[in-house]
């Protein structure tokens, strides 16, 4: 049995939190400002409902108030972590803040994971890249990884690499949802009805995204094996061309890394 305390059961606190519910091996500590949120959560997914301190004393200690609320948050905690006996790990999810700035704010070189989760995290289907601290051992590392198994695939990367990796896995969703909702719609103008063709859209995203995971083709091989010559396939691909969406895509990667 391990501990998983949550510090902000927001959006996506609370979609990593209910990842790891579905180990029955992990105990979980809950807590957030507005204790309404926290006590929600409880309801669907099980845990005890606590406070900051509370959430401290956990084996993984998860970060996830707003970046702007951790010069408010991180001090008290430094605090807490520096009286443990035991032995934690603080897993910050704070998109653009440094593990050294977390150090800083903690008053404390303790071991952090940093991670850039996104949002399907809460079916089990995220994409998280990660960074350790120099602080967290092989063993802490592997912990962690096993506790959250049930989140989706973890990357590790270099940290510097983190923010421009969010841009496509922390911005993506919405990239992509926008692509399903725009390829449900040319289905609806054919007369297709809508609930069928946003099926049928997502569930094309989705297989499309799989096939190439398991079998490892390059997406330019895939896209040559559904495009038969003259067919009506590289028809449609060249009125996507034509419409710019490789360069818009692109510019939507790019727009989110500089802002
Ligand atoms: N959403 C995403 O797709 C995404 C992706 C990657 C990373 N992240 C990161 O995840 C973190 C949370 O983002 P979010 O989208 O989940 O935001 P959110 O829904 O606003 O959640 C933040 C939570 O923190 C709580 N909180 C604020 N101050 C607190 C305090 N002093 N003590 C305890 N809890 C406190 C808030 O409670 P109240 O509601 O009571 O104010 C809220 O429930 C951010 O650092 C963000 O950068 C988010």
């Amino acid at each position: 049995m391990r501990t998983l305390g949550f510090i902000g059961t927001g959006n996506m606190g609370s979609a990593l939190a209910e990842a790891a519910a579905k180990d029955p091996e992990n105990r979980l500590l809950l807590a957030n400002r507005g204790k309404q949120k926290a006590e929600a959560l409880k309801e669907m997914i099980g845990g005890t409902v606590t406070d900051n301190q509370g959430a401290a004393e956990a084996d993984l200690v998860f970060i996830g108030v707003k970046p702007l609320m951790l010069p408010e948050v991180l001090p008290e905690l430094g605090k807490s972590l520096k009286e443990r006996k035991t032995p934690f790990t603080v897993v910050s999810m704070a998109a653009v803040t440094s593990i050294g700035k977390i150090h800083e704010l903690l008053q404390y070189d303790c071991p952090v994971i940093r991670i850039m989760p996104n949002t399907p995290v809460a079916v089990g289907e995220g994409v998280i890249l990660y960074a350790c601290s120099k602080e967290v051992t092989p063993e802490a590392e592997q912990d962690f990884l096993a506790v959250m198994s049930a989140a989706g695939r973890f990357l590790k990367v270099e940290e510097r690499l983190i923010d421009a990796g969010a841009c496509i896995s922390g911005c993506g969703p919405a990239f992509v949802d926008l692509f399903i909702e725009a390829l449900a719609d040319g289905g609806v103008a054919c007369g297709l009805p809508r609930s069928l063709a946003l099926e049928l859209a997502a569930g094309t995203v989705s297989g499309s995204a799989k096939l190439m995971l398991e079998t490892g083709k390059h997406p330019a091989q895939l896209k040559d094996e559904v495009c038969s010559p003259g067919g009506t396939t590289i028809h449609g691909v060249r009125a996507l061309e034509k419409g710019g969406l490789r360069s818009a895509v692109m510019e939507a990667v790019i727009a989110a890394f500089h802002r």
